[in-house]
């Protein structure tokens, strides 16, 4: 059942729908899930197509992405599902809104994943401007939050999701959890219609944090929602102190979100290194020659 005085959304991280049954079955709802090709090529099926001589051609990934994100659709009808977009560094605008466009004509509860990439921004400006829902991911910083706001000024309120990666910044040392605690206080001073997702969460205490800070939306990996369940669910409230041993802190940056969003400086390594690693993982799935 869900405690009732739960504001903040819970997604699983995942791509195998086994996998959501149990979840939804241990918690008593889920609100929604997040897929990304690292997680598809985890799927127990996907599994099968790594080996040479039965991978997937080209256009069977998509038809196998598909039937998945339809299964999990159907197990989340009033949730939401993550679908993100295959790139990599000279993937176009033209090609993601391709891809995002026939995505929305899978389910009805699709969020399209974007890189918040230069053409990751384009494409959501785009996108949002048609009415269409899209998540914006790899985000390490404050100014590729404001560019997000930025790009999607007068979307409804849960139509953009923004997904900063905590975990991989802790993995260089930086207090990813403080990124969040930033993102809340610069959008506070907003109009709400961007709403935090806090994503590359590993551990109990990033879940625990997250939901004291007031993250809109969590995603976690199916062994935190279970760990979650077994502790009786507790919700931390603002007194909860998290302890980030040896993490540097990231200071709040005072940014505006009333520049344009190409004006951002939205760079940032570890975007590039996700981009790259995603589109790896995607490729191993794949008969190149196909
Ligand atoms: O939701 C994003 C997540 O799947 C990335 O997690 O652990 O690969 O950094 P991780």
């Amino acid at each position: 059942m869900r405690p009732e005085i739960l504001n903040t959304r819970i997604f699983l991280d995942g791509a195998d729908p086994e996998e959501t049954r149990r979840v939804i079955k241990a918690l008593g709802f889920l609100d929604g899930q997040t897929t990304n090709p690292s997680l598809l090529a985890k799927n127990p099926e996907a599994q099968s197509h790594k080996v040479d001589g039965n991978k997937f051609s080209a256009k069977a990934i998509y038809q196998f992405y598909e039937k998945l994100c339809q299964e999990l659709s159907g197990l989340l009808p009033d949730g939401s599902v993550s679908i993100e977009v295959y790139a990599d560094e000279t993937t176009t605008v033209a090609a993601m809104l391709e891809q995002a466009r026939e995505f929305d004509t899978w389910i009805k509860n699709a969020h399209i994943k974007l890189p918040t990439t230069t053409a990751g921004l384009e494409a959501a400006n785009i996108l949002t401007g048609e009415g269409r829902r899209v998540n914006m991911t790899l985000v390490f910083t404050q100014a590729q939050a404001a560019a997000v706001y930025a790009a999607t000024k007068g979307a409804a309120r849960g139509a953009v999701f923004l997904s900063p990666f905590v975990g991989r910044l802790d993995d260089r040392g930086e207090n990813g959890m403080a990124l969040i605690a930033d993102i809340l206080k610069l959008y506070a001073g907003g109009d709400r219609h961007v709403e935090v997702l806090t994503a590359s969460v590993r551990s109990m205490e990033h879940f625990l944090c997250a939901l004291a800070y007031g993250s809109d939306i969590i995603t976690a990996p199916a062994s935190i929602l279970l760990e979650w369940v077994e502790a009786g669910m507790p919700i931390p409230g603002s007194t909860y102190v998290y302890e980030a041993p040896g993490l540097k802190p990231i200071p709040y940056e005072p940014l505006s979100l009333d520049a344009p969003y190409a004006s951002y400086a939205i760079g940032h390594p570890l975007t590039d290194a996700g981009l790259a690693k995603f589109a790896a993982d995607w490729n191993s799935l794949i008969d190149m020659a196909s």
